[in-house]
């Protein structure tokens, strides 16, 4: 029978219990708001819910895939829709990636904006004034690098470009079997024909994401599905250069697949994103030598605070569907194990009324792994870095909730 000192010491940390408070909450909001956290402020002083990023998880996460990559002879550029933060853009940078992915306009905006260089939007760019934003980004940034799927996409960035005086740079994204982009083969390879005769644009290269890869349960089945799906754009690759057409750049890849991907001749940089973060829907995949996907660490957690306890085996948390994401089939997961089973119980609510929740008083923190982490961070303002029971850092997510 689960005790709570049980409990305590499988949660791993000592947030679980209410700690003595040693700031009153204006103190505490205010050291938040100038950023002066570091050596001031614990785990159990923050506000819940509260999105904890674990330093030294986090850190082991980049260091790994980034030696990793690099190892493997290719370049990576992390897609920052996951954190959409540019402090972790910038760390990320700093490590020896080539820049960023941006999945949009208006997040390739906030990056820029706040210093992140080398940045890969990877979804077109489509409408009048999103085509004159990118020319405004391009000026800022020359080096940023527009996917596009269509001619007439093509052409309106051309004579954007020449109204402005830029060259822009260009990757052709191609459909591998997830969600946008041209057909491979003959149809990308008579757009990228198209593309080189424009003046105004210069062809990097491509871009083949293949999503449905990246999630398949099973590394071999994980490994049969990426193959089929990147071949098609290695291929298209080739063809483009064979008929004299520059075409430098092959950028695909995701958590799930840069250890596959990476092997294929031709695919020179990834774009992976979740790996930094981890999340209930990337541990179920698999690895590849077994059926916990074990190469990248849990460093992201929602800490909620048990808020009420209505009867001895049920107590309720302060984070429900505004805390967490909700498009996955499965629920957020106690970090401390099963003992702690999470029901979302309405907007702010969580309820637990498994075994472990007789031991849980009101008051505790209870902290837990979210079920898909990109679209989590998006529904909150910043991102608390901790070190063991110290909060170090509190940045900014300063590209989220933008859906223009
Ligand atoms: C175009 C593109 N590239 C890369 C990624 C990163 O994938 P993951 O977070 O699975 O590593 C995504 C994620 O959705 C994406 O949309």
């Amino acid at each position: 029978m689960l005790n709570r000192r049980t409990l305590l010491a499988s949660s791993l940390v000592s947030a679980l219990s209410a700690a003595k408070r040693t700031y009153t909450y204006a103190e505490i909001d205010r050291m938040i708001a100038r950023g002066d956290v570091k050596g001031k402020l614990s785990r159990a002083d923050l506000p819940t819910p509260a999105l904890l990023l674990e330093l030294d998880a986090f850190e082991s996460n980049v260091s790994k895939m980034i030696t990793y990559v690099k190892g493997k002879n290719r370049a990576i550029r992390p897609h920052a829709k996951t954190h959409k933060c540019a402090e972790i853009a910038k760390y990320i940078i700093r490590q020896g990636a080539v820049g960023a992915c941006a999945a949009k306009i208006s997040e390739a905006e906030a990056l820029a904006a706040d210093g992140v260089t080398g940045l890969l939007i990877t979804t077109a760019v489509i409408g009048k004034t999103k085509v004159e934003r990118a020319m405004a980004l391009a000026r800022r940034r020359p080096e940023t690098i527009f996917t596009l799927d269509n001619a007439q996409n093509a052409a309106d960035l051309n004579d954007a470009a020449g109204a402005a005086k830029l060259k822009l740079n260009v990757a052709l994204d191609l459909f591998v079997g997830g969600r946008t982009g041209i057909q491979p083969r003959d149809p990308a390879v008579a757009l990228g024909e198209t593309v080189a005769k424009l003046p105004n644009l210069k062809l990097a290269g491509l871009q083949a994401y293949a999503g449905q890869a990246s999630h398949t349960i099973g590394f071999e089945n994980r490994r049969k599905v990426s193959l089929e799906a990147m071949m098609p754009a290695v291929e298209t690759r080739r063809t483009l250069e064979q008929k004299g057409i520059a075409c430098p750049l092959l950028t695909g890849g995701s958590t799930g697949t840069y250890n596959i991907d990476t092997e294929i001749d031709g695919i020179n940089e990834m774009q992976p994103g979740s790996f930094m973060f981890m999340d209930v829907d990337y541990n179920r995949i698999g690895g590849k030598s077994g059926e916990v996907y074990e190469d990248f660490r849990n460093s992201l957690f929602v800490s909620t605070t048990v808020v009420s306890k209505p009867k001895d085996d049920m107590a309720i948390v302060d984070g429900g569907y505004k805390a967490f994401s909700t498009d996955k089939p499965f629920p957020p997961r106690f970090r401390g194990g099963d003992a702690i089973a999470y029901a979302f119980a309405g907007d702010e609510h969580g309820r637990i009324s498994s075994a472990g929740a007789r031991s849980v008083h009101v008051g505790d923190r209870l902290e837990f792994i979210i079920p898909h982490c990109d679209p989590s961070v998006n529904l909150y303002d910043r991102i608390f870095g901790v070190r063991g029971d110290q909060v170090e850092s509190v940045w900014r997510i300063t590209a989220r909730g933008m859906s223009q």
